[in-house]
């Protein structure tokens, strides 16, 4: 786990002496990511001493990040712990959160359709959502009564931003009586204006649920391509894309099958084709995550974004992950710093307009009823 610049500097502050520190060679910090400045990366060949083990809810960390870390982590994630109490609030967590939030921090954590539906079930007066805006909004719509935070409102998601409600609009037009079925990655306007939303681990029982030859399949091409080859139901879609996972390549994953052989491949269905046929299982984050509780390979490539890898790996010590790194840089905007700045704060309040929350309840609901 690595901070921020910003929130280096501020947890470093909180803290009055540095942990134990003794410079081994070969040693390295357990987990970083390249897009974030990480301090022990300026500390060559850094290893913390095997001190005693955690008190407190930092000891949740253990063995997850370096001890080092989580000796700068705790006075903050006491502080959010803390503010949980006095907010009586839940952290929904999405699978893309780095371990620190998700094994830290969060009370709940999934993927989008376990986020809409856990969100929808719990009695908190809070809910701080760890993840990007629409996964926020979909909290709201489904729990108007409620007041939903998310710690950054720039954290947004390239498919959401690809399509509007005049595009749903004109599609009605050029395909009448075609029901839209429509991606929750997408804004509570868009879903207001669809028949009933999906998330990557029900779409292809939402689209049988409708009893229709053909559904508009909008906004993810991949996902959508990715539907068709399993259902019947003919599928038209729209051209967005997740710009983390149209950048993988097949190409790149022959590569790990010719030098690692035996290697199990699994991927997000927002890859584009030619990964996908390279995949041995496609999944959701959860289906995913389902997939190697079960199956326990020896060694695997994930392919989505790569936090989740991390969240993973240390669940299944056993299994060897490959990760072709790509990184959300919407989700990666969710920082610690930022959840306890929500709390703290009661900042950034996620609100839907009412008479558009009612229409796109209606769409959230009639997926949330698919049986799976
Ligand atoms: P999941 O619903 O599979 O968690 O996916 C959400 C997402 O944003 C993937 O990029
Ligand atoms: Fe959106 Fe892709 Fe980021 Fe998921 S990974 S939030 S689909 S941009």
């Amino acid at each position: 786990m690595c901070l921020s610049r910003e929130e280096w500097g501020r947890v470093y502050r909180r803290r009055p002496t540095l942990p134990h520190i003794i410079r081994t060679p070969g040693a390295r910090a357990k987990y970083s990511s390249d897009r974030y400045y990480c301090p022990f990366r300026d500390i060559q060949e850094l290893v913390v001493a095997p001190t005693s083990t955690q008190a407190g809810p930092a000891a949740r960390l253990e063995g997850i990040l370096p001890d080092v870390e989580i000796a700068i982590l705790e006075p903050l994630i006491e502080e959010i712990e803390q503010l949980k109490g006095e907010r009586n609030a839940v952290i929904l967590a999405h699978n893309y959160m780095t371990p620190d939030i998700y094994h830290g921090v969060a009370d709940i954590k999934g993927d989008s359709l376990a986020l809409a539906r856990l969100a929808s079930d719990t009695p908190a007066d809070v809910i701080v959502m760890a993840g990007v805006h629409f996964m926020a909004e979909t909290a709201k719509i489904v729990n108007p009564q409620k007041t939903v935070l998310i710690p950054d409102l720039e954290a947004g998601c390239s498919l959401a931003e690809s399509i509007t409600p005049q595009d749903i609009r004109l599609l009605r037009e050029r395909y009448p009586g075609v029901p839209v079925v429509t991606y929750v990655n997408t804004s509570a306007e868009v879903k207001a204006e669809s028949d009933i939303c999906c998330t990557s681990g029900n779409a292809v029982q939402v689209v049988e649920s409708l009893g229709v030859d053909r559904v508009m399949f909008l906004p993810d091409q991949y996902l959508g391509r990715w539907v068709a080859t399993q259902t019947e139901v003919e599928i038209i879609v729209w051209e967005g894309s997740c710009m983390v996972h149209e950048r993988f390549t097949g190409a790149e994953l022959r590569v790990y099958r010719d030098t690692h052989p035996g290697i199990q491949i699994i991927a997000h269905p927002e890859c584009p084709p030619d990964v996908l046929e390279e995949a041995d299982f496609v999944g959701s984050t959860a289906g995913m995550i389902r997939w190697l509780k079960t199956e326990r390979p020896r060694a695997v490539v994930m392919v989505t974004e790569c936090s989740m890898s991390d969240n993973v790996a240390a669940e299944l010590p056993e299994t060897e992950f490959t990760q072709p790194c790509n990184l959300c840089p919407h989700m990666k905007r969710i920082t610690m710093a930022g959840i306890r700045d929500a709390l703290r704060d009661m900042r950034f309040e996620v609100l839907v307009d009412p008479e558009v929350a009612v229409r796109a309840r209606l769409a959230v609901e009639r997926m949330l009823e698919v049986k799976i």
